[in-house]
């Protein structure tokens, strides 16, 4: 493009506007989109091997496009390749959160639940994404949104529109009439906030079917549902049972056939159970859970995604955003036993994959949870593989991510410092690469 100006304060004018330009040229050359493909070495100082739980050092890792083509000590480096130099640093392969609302941010209870609508939700859910980005996360499980806004927004991911993390989408969250999904503790005068249609709420056998093909209609990856009450909605139980054992065994086997896993929210004991005998690929939260649920869990290979860092938040700042007294007494019930019961888990050998449930609390404190799942039984390790390796398996993806490995996408991350040592490091993350691009580099 040539610009022309005739006087001197347009000649300052011009050599300003060079200046930006070529700022911006520099910014948007580093980060993301406008990254030309082809090879890139990354040179890193150790790199964690999630496969093996070893860290490696000195170890060069070719790139080519949006995949790993080479990792090793000495790579011969093709002329014209970019070289990204973290010798100083600690490489790991992105993080993958399996339990994410990443379409909704906890705020004021009035105002979220009254005066929003779904533009303001899908106007912020870029900014969310964006932000887990950011954090690390180059993959997440999402739990359940309104409007199929996830869809929307994994899709405008992937088309290289917005900058986030891949996400697998749950659609709507399904749940029975009164249920943790639905919209609960309301005058029956006001009704429902959507048509029934536009919601997640079914009972029955057929309903519920119904209701996963509906969600697998309009784009879904994954079926979450509801197998027990909740802490952040109305109902007087924390833990009951919301579906019977034939809606839980539906719901499993209608997404089974379409080629999907289903999920279930449940802190109940009983719940849990239900919910592992339909056949759940992971149980969310499973804050009550017993000798028995943890054994069954174990037998069958299903994985505890439990959100241990919430309850610190939820306790300090639901009641400043006008959430019920109610609330956080249910709260106060599941919390210190629900990291208990973590730790009980984890001993016994059940299967850990991470998951926040990010949303609660601010997008892209996703790392926060590390240093609990450390201080409740685990370690740094098998934190860190929980966020790697173990979700891979649980999304399905074990092929495409969760370890730095040839074949696989080159979504990577460093940080300064070893995270064996010191697990908190990874709520610094400074340096982001997805499929081959970086989205941030602030050594
Ligand atoms: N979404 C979950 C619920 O409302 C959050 C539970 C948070 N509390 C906890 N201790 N993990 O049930």
């Amino acid at each position: 493009m040539q610009i022309t100006f005739n006087n001197n304060k347009m000649k300052s004018k011009k050599t300003t506007i060079r200046i930006l330009l070529f700022t911006v040229f520099l910014l948007t050359s580093s980060i993301g989109f406008s990254q030309k493909p082809g090879i890139v070495i990354i040179k890193a100082g150790k790199m964690l091997d999630t496969e093996t739980g070893t860290m490696l050092n000195n170890i060069m890792i070719m790139v080519e496009n949006e995949i790993i083509r080479e990792v090793g000590t000495n790579i011969p480096i093709p002329s014209g390749a970019i070289i990204i130099d973290l010798s100083d640093a600690t490489v790991l392969p992105g993080l993958i959160d399996c339990h994410t609302h990443i379409t909704f941010q906890s705020g004021d209870n009035y105002y979220e639940m009254f005066r929003k609508s779904i533009v303001d939700y899908a106007l912020l859910a870029p900014q969310y994404a964006k932000n887990t980005l950011e954090a690390g996360f180059t993959t997440v499980r999402d739990a359940g949104s309104k409007n199929f806004l996830d869809v929307a927004l994994r899709n405008a991911i992937n088309s290289n529109k917005i900058p986030g993390p891949r996400i697998q989408a749950a659609g709507y969250y399904i749940s029975s009439t009164g249920g943790h999904g639905d919209l609960v503790g309301f005058s029956p005068m006001l009704g429902t906030r959507e048509p029934e249609e536009m919601t997640g709420v079914a009972d029955g056998v057929d309903a519920v079917r119904q209701k996963v093909r509906f969600n697998i209609k309009y784009g879904a990856d994954v079926i979450k549902f509801g197998a027990s009450a909740g802490v952040l909605s109305e109902e007087e139980s924390v833990g009951a049972p919301q579906y019977t054992q034939e809606e839980m065994n539906a719901i499993v086997d209608e997404a089974k056939m379409w080629g999907r896993k289903a999920f279930a929210h449940a802190h109940g004991t009983e719940a849990i159970k239900m919910a592992v005998k339909a056949g759940v690929a992971s149980v969310e939260h499973g804050s009550l859970i017993d000798d028995e649920g943890i054994a069954l869990m174990k037998k069958n290979g299903v994985c505890l995604v439990a959100d241990i860092y919430n309850d610190d938040y939820i306790v300090s700042e639901f009641i400043k955003m006008g959430y019920p007294e109610t609330t956080i007494a249910k709260e106060k019930k599941v919390g210190l036993i629900q990291r208990q019961n973590f730790q009980k888990a984890v001993r016994a050998g059940v299967k850990i994959a991470f998951g926040t449930d990010a949303g609660v609390y601010p997008h892209g404190w996703n790392g926060n949870q590390f240093s609990f799942m450390v201080k409740w039984g685990m370690t740094p390790l098998q934190a860190i593989q929980a966020a790697t390796i173990n979700a891979s398996d649980l999304l399905g993806w074990k092929e495409k991510v969760g370890s730095i490995s040839v074949g696989k996408y080159a979504d990577i991350i460093a940080v300064h410092g070893d995270p064996l040592n010191d697990v908190t490091i990874l709520e610094n993350v400074f340096f982001v690469m997805k499929g081959g691009k970086v989205f941030k580099n602030q050594k």
